[in-house]
Protein backbone atom coordinates (compact mmCIF):
# COMPACT_ATOMS: atom_id res chain seq x y z
CA UNK A 1 0.00 0.00 0.00
CA UNK A 2 2.78 2.44 0.88
CA UNK A 3 4.32 4.10 -2.23
CA UNK A 4 7.13 5.97 -0.46
CA UNK A 5 9.46 4.60 1.14
CA UNK A 6 9.43 4.70 5.11
CA UNK A 7 12.13 3.37 7.68
CA UNK A 8 12.33 2.73 11.68
CA UNK A 9 13.84 5.56 14.00
CA UNK A 10 14.99 5.33 17.12
CA UNK A 11 13.46 8.10 18.90
CA UNK A 12 16.39 7.69 22.28
CA UNK A 13 19.71 7.65 19.83
CA UNK A 14 18.27 8.03 15.84
CA UNK A 15 19.55 4.49 15.07
CA UNK A 16 17.74 3.74 11.70
CA UNK A 17 16.44 0.25 10.73
CA UNK A 18 14.24 -0.74 7.62
CA UNK A 19 12.11 -2.79 9.64
CA UNK A 20 10.90 -2.17 13.62
CA UNK A 21 12.09 -3.64 16.29
CA UNK A 22 11.77 -4.09 20.13
CA UNK A 23 14.60 -3.04 21.38
CA UNK A 24 17.32 -0.66 19.63
CA UNK A 25 20.29 -2.27 18.65
CA UNK A 26 22.55 0.53 19.72
CA UNK A 27 21.00 2.33 23.24
CA UNK A 28 19.38 -0.95 24.53
CA UNK A 29 16.24 1.08 25.10
CA UNK A 30 12.87 -0.37 24.28
CA UNK A 31 9.80 0.35 22.11
CA UNK A 32 11.57 3.52 21.03
CA UNK A 33 10.98 2.60 17.14
CA UNK A 34 8.74 4.88 14.87
CA UNK A 35 8.22 4.88 11.64
CA UNK A 36 9.24 8.01 9.47
CA UNK A 37 9.15 8.92 5.71
CA UNK A 38 12.54 8.44 3.94
CA UNK A 39 13.38 12.27 3.08
CA UNK A 40 14.69 11.68 -0.81
CA UNK A 41 11.44 10.47 -1.64
CA UNK A 42 9.07 10.74 1.06
CA UNK A 43 8.57 14.47 2.98
CA UNK A 44 7.22 15.91 -0.65
CA UNK A 45 4.52 17.95 0.84
CA UNK A 46 6.32 19.52 4.02
CA UNK A 47 9.39 20.44 1.11
CA UNK A 48 6.79 22.03 -0.67
CA UNK A 49 5.87 24.53 2.21
CA UNK A 50 9.42 24.43 3.10
CA UNK A 51 9.93 26.35 -0.70
CA UNK A 52 7.92 28.82 0.13
CA UNK A 53 10.03 30.79 3.42
CA UNK A 54 12.26 32.93 1.64
CA UNK A 55 16.31 32.94 2.57
CA UNK A 56 17.34 36.20 2.15
CA UNK A 57 17.59 38.20 5.41
CA UNK A 58 15.76 41.49 5.82
CA UNK A 59 16.20 44.25 8.60
CA UNK A 60 13.25 43.98 10.37
CA UNK A 61 11.85 47.50 9.92
CA UNK A 62 11.69 47.06 6.22
CA UNK A 63 9.58 43.87 6.62
CA UNK A 64 5.70 45.10 6.04
CA UNK A 65 3.35 43.76 8.03
CA UNK A 66 -0.26 42.81 7.15
CA UNK A 67 -2.99 43.02 9.66
CA UNK A 68 -4.47 39.64 10.10
CA UNK A 69 -8.37 39.91 8.73
CA UNK A 70 -9.63 37.66 11.51
CA UNK A 71 -13.47 36.58 10.95
CA UNK A 72 -15.42 36.33 14.39
CA UNK A 73 -17.80 33.45 15.26
CA UNK A 74 -21.05 34.08 16.93
CA UNK A 75 -19.48 32.59 20.08
CA UNK A 76 -17.61 35.77 22.29
CA UNK A 77 -15.95 33.05 24.31
CA UNK A 78 -14.18 31.34 21.16
CA UNK A 79 -13.66 34.74 19.70
CA UNK A 80 -12.08 36.22 23.26
CA UNK A 81 -10.18 32.91 23.34
CA UNK A 82 -8.75 33.05 20.07
CA UNK A 83 -7.53 36.69 20.70
CA UNK A 84 -10.25 38.25 18.80
CA UNK A 85 -11.32 35.51 15.95
CA UNK A 86 -10.51 32.95 13.51
CA UNK A 87 -7.29 33.93 11.51
CA UNK A 88 -7.65 32.67 8.07
CA UNK A 89 -4.77 30.06 7.03
CA UNK A 90 -4.29 29.29 10.91
CA UNK A 91 -4.11 26.08 12.18
CA UNK A 92 -5.95 25.69 15.51
CA UNK A 93 -5.86 22.05 18.01
CA UNK A 94 -8.36 21.82 19.85
CA UNK A 95 -7.49 19.07 22.60
CA UNK A 96 -9.59 17.75 25.78
CA UNK A 97 -10.77 14.24 27.18
CA UNK A 98 -13.24 11.89 24.97
CA UNK A 99 -16.82 13.27 25.88
CA UNK A 100 -15.77 16.55 27.01
CA UNK A 101 -17.43 18.34 23.91
CA UNK A 102 -15.22 19.37 21.54
CA UNK A 103 -17.28 18.05 18.45
CA UNK A 104 -20.26 19.90 19.69
CA UNK A 105 -18.38 22.92 20.36
CA UNK A 106 -17.11 23.06 16.74
CA UNK A 107 -20.02 22.00 15.20
CA UNK A 108 -22.27 24.62 16.65
CA UNK A 109 -20.19 26.82 15.83
CA UNK A 110 -19.47 26.04 12.22
CA UNK A 111 -23.66 25.69 12.09
CA UNK A 112 -24.03 28.94 13.84
CA UNK A 113 -21.54 31.00 11.53
CA UNK A 114 -23.07 29.77 8.79
CA UNK A 115 -19.41 29.82 6.97
CA UNK A 116 -19.04 27.50 4.22
CA UNK A 117 -17.59 24.53 6.23
CA UNK A 118 -15.74 21.05 5.72
CA UNK A 119 -16.57 18.99 8.52
CA UNK A 120 -14.31 15.91 8.14
CA UNK A 121 -15.66 13.00 10.45
CA UNK A 122 -13.29 9.78 11.10
CA UNK A 123 -15.41 9.23 14.36
CA UNK A 124 -19.46 9.79 13.93
CA UNK A 125 -21.20 8.79 10.69
CA UNK A 126 -23.48 11.73 9.37
CA UNK A 127 -26.23 10.69 10.43
CA UNK A 128 -25.11 10.72 13.78
CA UNK A 129 -23.64 14.78 12.87
CA UNK A 130 -27.49 15.14 11.59
CA UNK A 131 -29.00 13.90 14.80
CA UNK A 132 -26.68 16.65 16.88
CA UNK A 133 -27.35 19.18 15.07
CA UNK A 134 -30.75 18.31 15.15
CA UNK A 135 -30.27 18.23 18.87
CA UNK A 136 -28.63 21.61 19.10
CA UNK A 137 -31.33 22.80 17.07
CA UNK A 138 -29.27 24.60 14.27
CA UNK A 139 -29.73 24.48 10.38
CA UNK A 140 -26.42 23.33 8.48
CA UNK A 141 -27.50 24.53 4.94
CA UNK A 142 -23.59 25.39 4.15
CA UNK A 143 -21.99 22.96 6.31
CA UNK A 144 -20.89 19.28 4.28
CA UNK A 145 -19.93 16.50 6.04
CA UNK A 146 -17.89 14.24 4.99
CA UNK A 147 -16.34 10.73 6.65
CA UNK A 148 -13.37 10.25 5.29
CA UNK A 149 -9.70 8.96 7.40
CA UNK A 150 -7.27 9.54 4.47
CA UNK A 151 -5.77 12.55 4.90
CA UNK A 152 -4.85 12.89 0.97
CA UNK A 153 -8.61 12.41 0.15
CA UNK A 154 -10.02 15.10 2.55
CA UNK A 155 -7.04 17.89 0.94
CA UNK A 156 -9.08 16.28 -2.75
CA UNK A 157 -12.09 17.08 -1.25
CA UNK A 158 -11.48 20.31 0.51
CA UNK A 159 -9.33 21.87 -2.90
CA UNK A 160 -12.96 21.22 -4.97
CA UNK A 161 -15.36 22.38 -2.39
CA UNK A 162 -13.25 24.93 -0.84
CA UNK A 163 -15.08 25.36 1.95
CA UNK A 164 -14.31 29.04 4.43
CA UNK A 165 -13.61 26.68 7.60
CA UNK A 166 -12.27 23.10 7.68
CA UNK A 167 -12.61 20.99 10.90
CA UNK A 168 -11.00 17.38 11.55
CA UNK A 169 -12.46 15.35 14.16
CA UNK A 170 -10.49 13.75 15.22
CA UNK A 171 -6.53 13.80 14.21
CA UNK A 172 -6.29 10.42 15.66
CA UNK A 173 -8.74 8.52 13.56
CA UNK A 174 -6.62 10.15 10.01
CA UNK A 175 -3.91 8.45 8.24
CA UNK A 176 -1.59 8.86 5.89
CA UNK A 177 -1.36 6.81 2.53
CA UNK A 178 1.81 7.47 2.95
CA UNK A 179 2.95 5.40 5.75
CA UNK A 180 1.76 2.02 6.54
CA UNK A 181 1.35 2.34 10.56
CA UNK A 182 -1.92 2.87 12.16
CA UNK A 183 -3.95 5.78 12.51
CA UNK A 184 -3.55 7.63 15.85
CA UNK A 185 0.73 6.42 16.15
CA UNK A 186 3.08 9.41 16.55
CA UNK A 187 4.26 9.18 13.08
CA UNK A 188 0.87 9.55 11.11
CA UNK A 189 -0.45 11.92 13.74
CA UNK A 190 2.57 14.16 12.74
CA UNK A 191 2.73 13.15 8.62
CA UNK A 192 -0.87 14.34 9.00
CA UNK A 193 -0.64 17.32 10.20
CA UNK A 194 2.31 18.55 8.46
CA UNK A 195 -0.27 17.55 4.99
CA UNK A 196 -2.73 19.96 6.85
CA UNK A 197 -0.65 22.30 7.41
CA UNK A 198 0.23 22.94 4.30
CA UNK A 199 -3.03 22.79 2.48
CA UNK A 200 -4.19 25.40 5.07
CA UNK A 201 -1.39 27.89 4.54
CA UNK A 202 -2.13 27.19 0.64
CA UNK A 203 -5.14 27.49 0.32
CA UNK A 204 -5.81 30.58 3.23
CA UNK A 205 -8.35 27.92 4.95
CA UNK A 206 -8.28 27.98 8.68
CA UNK A 207 -8.02 24.26 10.30
CA UNK A 208 -9.65 23.32 13.05
CA UNK A 209 -7.96 19.91 14.20
CA UNK A 210 -9.90 18.26 17.35
CA UNK A 211 -7.43 15.81 19.14
CA UNK A 212 -8.27 13.70 22.38
CA UNK A 213 -6.21 13.57 25.10
CA UNK A 214 -6.19 11.67 28.40
CA UNK A 215 -6.44 12.33 31.87
CA UNK A 216 -2.90 12.70 32.42
CA UNK A 217 -2.95 15.07 29.02
CA UNK A 218 0.40 13.71 28.41
CA UNK A 219 -0.77 10.75 25.86
CA UNK A 220 0.71 10.99 22.33
CA UNK A 221 -1.32 13.09 20.40
CA UNK A 222 -2.08 16.70 20.96
CA UNK A 223 0.79 17.38 22.75
CA UNK A 224 3.41 16.17 20.32
CA UNK A 225 1.21 18.53 17.76
CA UNK A 226 1.72 21.67 19.76
CA UNK A 227 4.91 23.07 18.20
CA UNK A 228 3.19 22.63 14.81
CA UNK A 229 -0.34 24.25 15.04
CA UNK A 230 -0.59 28.57 15.49
CA UNK A 231 -3.10 27.87 18.28
CA UNK A 232 -3.65 25.15 21.01
CA UNK A 233 -6.72 25.38 23.09
CA UNK A 234 -7.97 23.15 25.94
CA UNK A 235 -11.16 22.38 26.66
CA UNK A 236 -11.76 20.81 30.57
CA UNK A 237 -13.84 20.05 33.12
CA UNK A 238 -15.27 17.01 35.09
CA UNK A 239 -17.73 14.69 32.69
CA UNK A 240 -20.01 14.65 35.88
CA UNK A 241 -20.58 18.68 36.06
CA UNK A 242 -21.90 20.71 33.04
CA UNK A 243 -19.28 23.24 33.61
CA UNK A 244 -16.27 24.26 31.09
CA UNK A 245 -13.18 25.74 30.29
CA UNK A 246 -11.79 26.92 26.95
CA UNK A 247 -8.10 27.49 27.85
CA UNK A 248 -5.92 28.89 25.66
CA UNK A 249 -2.08 26.89 25.87
CA UNK A 250 -0.97 28.82 22.90
CA UNK A 251 -1.34 31.40 20.74
CA UNK A 252 0.69 32.80 18.00
CA UNK A 253 -2.41 35.41 17.01
CA UNK A 254 -3.14 36.55 20.43
CA UNK A 255 -2.79 36.50 24.46
CA UNK A 256 -2.98 32.81 26.00
CA UNK A 257 -4.44 34.21 29.05
CA UNK A 258 -8.49 33.83 28.25
CA UNK A 259 -10.31 31.52 29.01
CA UNK A 260 -14.17 30.69 28.03
CA UNK A 261 -16.79 29.34 30.33
CA UNK A 262 -19.82 27.20 29.23
CA UNK A 263 -22.25 24.75 30.43
CA UNK A 264 -23.47 21.71 28.43
CA UNK A 265 -27.09 22.04 28.49
CA UNK A 266 -29.45 19.94 26.57
CA UNK A 267 -29.35 22.12 23.73
CA UNK A 268 -25.60 22.42 23.36
CA UNK A 269 -22.99 24.48 24.63
CA UNK A 270 -24.15 27.71 26.49
CA UNK A 271 -22.22 30.95 27.70
CA UNK A 272 -21.88 31.56 31.04
CA UNK A 273 -22.14 34.95 31.74
CA UNK A 274 -21.88 34.91 35.52
CA UNK A 275 -19.32 32.29 36.75
CA UNK A 276 -19.28 33.25 39.70
CA UNK A 277 -23.07 33.30 40.43
CA UNK A 278 -23.01 29.14 39.36
CA UNK A 279 -19.80 28.35 41.47
CA UNK A 280 -20.94 29.37 45.01
CA UNK A 281 -22.74 27.24 47.13
CA UNK A 282 -26.68 26.36 46.78
CA UNK A 283 -27.21 26.38 50.34
CA UNK A 284 -28.17 28.92 52.96
CA UNK A 285 -26.68 27.44 55.49
CA UNK A 286 -23.38 28.37 56.68
CA UNK A 287 -20.98 25.02 56.91
CA UNK A 288 -18.18 23.93 58.14
CA UNK A 289 -14.95 23.51 56.05
CA UNK A 290 -15.99 26.05 53.10
CA UNK A 291 -14.31 29.01 52.40
CA UNK A 292 -14.96 31.74 49.56
CA UNK A 293 -12.11 32.22 47.22
CA UNK A 294 -11.93 35.28 44.98
CA UNK A 295 -9.92 34.20 42.19
CA UNK A 296 -8.60 35.63 38.56
CA UNK A 297 -8.94 33.14 35.95
CA UNK A 298 -7.64 33.78 32.59
CA UNK A 299 -8.57 37.92 32.67
CA UNK A 300 -12.02 37.15 34.38
CA UNK A 301 -12.43 37.42 38.34
CA UNK A 302 -14.81 34.67 39.95
CA UNK A 303 -15.88 34.03 43.43
CA UNK A 304 -15.67 30.44 44.02
CA UNK A 305 -16.36 27.67 46.74
CA UNK A 306 -13.42 25.81 47.88
CA UNK A 307 -14.76 22.43 50.10
CA UNK A 308 -12.79 20.79 52.39
CA UNK A 309 -13.51 17.45 54.71
CA UNK A 310 -10.88 16.84 57.32
CA UNK A 311 -12.10 13.39 59.31
CA UNK A 312 -10.65 11.13 61.09
CA UNK A 313 -8.02 7.98 59.14
CA UNK A 314 -9.83 4.50 58.88
CA UNK A 315 -6.93 3.20 57.71
CA UNK A 316 -3.07 3.34 59.22
CA UNK A 317 -2.47 6.18 55.94
CA UNK A 318 -4.22 9.16 55.95
CA UNK A 319 -5.43 9.79 52.66
CA UNK A 320 -5.18 12.59 50.80
CA UNK A 321 -7.44 13.92 47.76
CA UNK A 322 -7.96 16.93 45.78
CA UNK A 323 -10.74 17.50 43.26
CA UNK A 324 -9.65 20.55 40.87
CA UNK A 325 -6.63 21.82 42.85
CA UNK A 326 -3.01 20.74 42.35
CA UNK A 327 -2.65 17.56 45.29
CA UNK A 328 1.06 18.68 46.01
CA UNK A 329 -0.07 21.94 45.94
CA UNK A 330 -2.61 20.32 48.85
CA UNK A 331 -0.04 18.59 50.75
CA UNK A 332 2.45 21.54 50.86
CA UNK A 333 -0.60 23.78 52.24
CA UNK A 334 -1.13 21.49 54.86
CA UNK A 335 2.59 21.26 55.66
CA UNK A 336 3.09 24.77 56.21
CA UNK A 337 -0.13 25.07 58.36
CA UNK A 338 1.19 22.07 60.59
CA UNK A 339 4.44 23.77 60.50
CA UNK A 340 3.63 27.66 60.98
CA UNK A 341 0.06 27.32 62.82
CA UNK A 342 0.16 23.92 64.51
CA UNK A 343 -2.46 22.41 62.97
CA UNK A 344 -2.41 19.03 63.06
CA UNK A 345 -3.41 17.32 59.97
CA UNK A 346 -1.18 13.95 60.75
CA UNK A 347 -4.02 11.63 61.69
CA UNK A 348 -6.49 12.66 59.94
CA UNK A 349 -7.52 12.22 56.03
CA UNK A 350 -8.12 15.35 54.29
CA UNK A 351 -10.41 15.83 50.61
CA UNK A 352 -10.09 19.10 49.43
CA UNK A 353 -13.05 20.12 46.51
CA UNK A 354 -13.26 23.12 44.11
CA UNK A 355 -16.88 23.36 43.25
CA UNK A 356 -18.51 23.29 39.82
CA UNK A 357 -15.59 20.67 38.70
CA UNK A 358 -12.98 23.47 37.65
CA UNK A 359 -9.35 23.13 37.92
CA UNK A 360 -8.10 25.88 39.19
CA UNK A 361 -4.50 26.94 38.02
CA UNK A 362 -4.39 30.56 40.31
CA UNK A 363 -2.25 29.79 43.19
CA UNK A 364 -4.48 33.06 44.84
CA UNK A 365 -6.69 30.16 45.95
CA UNK A 366 -4.54 29.28 48.50
CA UNK A 367 -6.06 31.50 51.25
CA UNK A 368 -9.13 30.19 50.76
CA UNK A 369 -7.86 26.33 51.31
CA UNK A 370 -6.05 27.33 54.26
CA UNK A 371 -9.44 28.35 55.90
CA UNK A 372 -11.41 25.65 54.18
CA UNK A 373 -9.16 23.05 55.82
CA UNK A 374 -8.66 24.89 59.22
CA UNK A 375 -12.31 25.49 59.81
CA UNK A 376 -13.35 21.50 58.88
CA UNK A 377 -10.06 20.32 61.35
CA UNK A 378 -11.28 22.71 64.19
CA UNK A 379 -15.16 22.30 63.23
CA UNK A 380 -15.71 26.04 63.20
CA UNK A 381 -18.11 27.68 60.12
CA UNK A 382 -16.64 30.76 58.72
CA UNK A 383 -19.36 33.49 58.10
CA UNK A 384 -20.76 33.02 54.42
CA UNK A 385 -20.03 36.79 53.44
CA UNK A 386 -16.21 35.98 53.62
CA UNK A 387 -14.00 35.69 50.59
CA UNK A 388 -10.52 35.37 50.74
CA UNK A 389 -7.49 36.14 48.46
CA UNK A 390 -3.75 35.45 48.74
CA UNK A 391 -1.09 32.93 48.05
CA UNK A 392 0.76 30.89 50.73
CA UNK A 393 4.51 30.58 50.61
CA UNK A 394 6.47 28.11 52.65
CA UNK A 395 7.03 30.42 55.20
CA UNK A 396 3.59 30.68 56.18
CA UNK A 397 3.59 34.36 54.55
CA UNK A 398 0.83 35.70 52.50
CA UNK A 399 2.16 36.67 49.40
CA UNK A 400 0.75 39.40 46.98
CA UNK A 401 -1.81 38.28 44.18
CA UNK A 402 -2.42 39.54 40.78
CA UNK A 403 -5.37 42.21 39.69
CA UNK A 404 -6.49 42.89 43.49
CA UNK A 405 -8.78 45.40 42.25
CA UNK A 406 -10.85 43.06 40.31
CA UNK A 407 -10.89 40.71 42.84
CA UNK A 408 -12.45 42.93 45.53
CA UNK A 409 -14.87 44.61 42.79
CA UNK A 410 -16.30 41.01 42.22
CA UNK A 411 -16.57 40.14 45.50
CA UNK A 412 -18.79 43.55 46.51
CA UNK A 413 -20.63 42.92 43.80
CA UNK A 414 -21.67 39.74 44.67
CA UNK A 415 -22.64 41.54 48.04
CA UNK A 416 -19.96 40.04 50.19
CA UNK A 417 -19.05 41.68 53.27
CA UNK A 418 -15.11 41.17 54.03
CA UNK A 419 -12.39 40.49 52.27
CA UNK A 420 -9.05 39.19 53.60
CA UNK A 421 -6.01 39.97 51.15
CA UNK A 422 -2.21 39.94 51.54
CA UNK A 423 -1.06 43.20 53.28
CA UNK A 424 1.32 43.85 50.57
CA UNK A 425 -1.54 43.89 48.45
CA UNK A 426 -3.44 45.91 50.74
CA UNK A 427 -1.10 48.40 50.75
CA UNK A 428 -1.95 49.71 47.18
CA UNK A 429 -5.76 49.37 47.59
CA UNK A 430 -7.50 52.35 47.76
CA UNK A 431 -9.56 51.21 50.45
CA UNK A 432 -11.92 53.99 50.86
CA UNK A 433 -13.33 53.25 46.76
CA UNK A 434 -14.84 50.16 48.25
CA UNK A 435 -17.57 49.78 50.55
CA UNK A 436 -16.47 46.06 51.05
CA UNK A 437 -14.43 45.75 54.24
CA UNK A 438 -10.66 44.80 53.11
CA UNK A 439 -8.50 42.91 55.97
CA UNK A 440 -4.80 42.70 54.65
CA UNK A 441 -2.85 39.71 56.22
CA UNK A 442 0.56 39.16 56.63
CA UNK A 443 0.90 35.71 57.98
CA UNK A 444 -0.75 32.37 58.12
CA UNK A 445 -0.31 32.66 62.31
CA UNK A 446 -2.40 36.11 61.54
CA UNK A 447 -5.33 34.00 60.71
CA UNK A 448 -6.40 32.80 64.09
CA UNK A 449 -6.93 35.68 65.30
CA UNK A 450 -8.27 37.85 62.47
CA UNK A 451 -10.88 34.81 60.91
CA UNK A 452 -11.27 32.10 63.40
CA UNK A 453 -10.68 33.58 66.87
CA UNK A 454 -14.32 35.52 66.23
CA UNK A 455 -16.14 32.79 64.82
P1 LIG B 1 -19.02 15.47 22.31
O1 LIG B 1 -19.04 16.79 21.63
O2 LIG B 1 -19.34 14.28 21.48
O3 LIG B 1 -17.61 15.22 23.00
P2 LIG B 1 -16.16 15.00 22.34
O4 LIG B 1 -16.24 15.34 20.91
O5 LIG B 1 -15.25 15.88 23.14
O6 LIG B 1 -15.81 13.56 22.55
O7 LIG B 1 -20.03 15.61 23.53
C1 LIG B 1 -20.12 14.64 24.45
C2 LIG B 1 -21.19 14.77 25.48
O8 LIG B 1 -21.96 15.93 25.47
C3 LIG B 1 -22.14 13.62 25.30
O9 LIG B 1 -21.90 12.73 26.38
C4 LIG B 1 -23.50 14.19 25.35
C5 LIG B 1 -23.31 15.60 25.78
N1 LIG B 1 -24.20 16.54 25.09
C6 LIG B 1 -25.12 17.26 25.84
O10 LIG B 1 -25.23 17.11 27.04
N2 LIG B 1 -25.93 18.16 25.19
C7 LIG B 1 -25.87 18.36 23.84
O11 LIG B 1 -26.61 19.19 23.31
C8 LIG B 1 -24.92 17.59 23.09
C9 LIG B 1 -24.81 17.77 21.61
C10 LIG B 1 -24.11 16.70 23.75
MG1 LIG C 1 -16.13 14.02 19.29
Amino acid sequence: MAKTKTHYVCQNCGHQTTKWLGKCPSCSEWNTFEEELTTSSGTKQTSKSAKKFDSKPKPLTEVSHTTFNRFKVPDEELNRVLGGGIVPGSLILLGGQPGIGKSTLILQTALKSGLKTLYVSGEESKEQIKLRSIRLNLNGEQCHVLNETMVEHVVDVASELKPQFLVIDSIQTMSTEKLESAAGTISQIRECTAVLQAFSKSMNIPIVIIGHITKEGAIAGPKLLEHMVDTVLYFEGERNYAYRILRTHKNRFGSTDEIGIYEMAGEGLKIVENPSEMLLSQTEEDLSGSAIAAMVEGHRPMLIETQALVSTAVYGTPQRSATGFDLRRLNMLLAVLEKRCGYYFGKYDVFLNIAGGLRVTDTGIDLAIACALISSLVDQTLPSDFAFAGEIGLSGEIRGVHRIDRRIIEAEKLGFSTIFIPKRNSKNVDTDKFEIEIHGIGKLQELRDMVFAGV
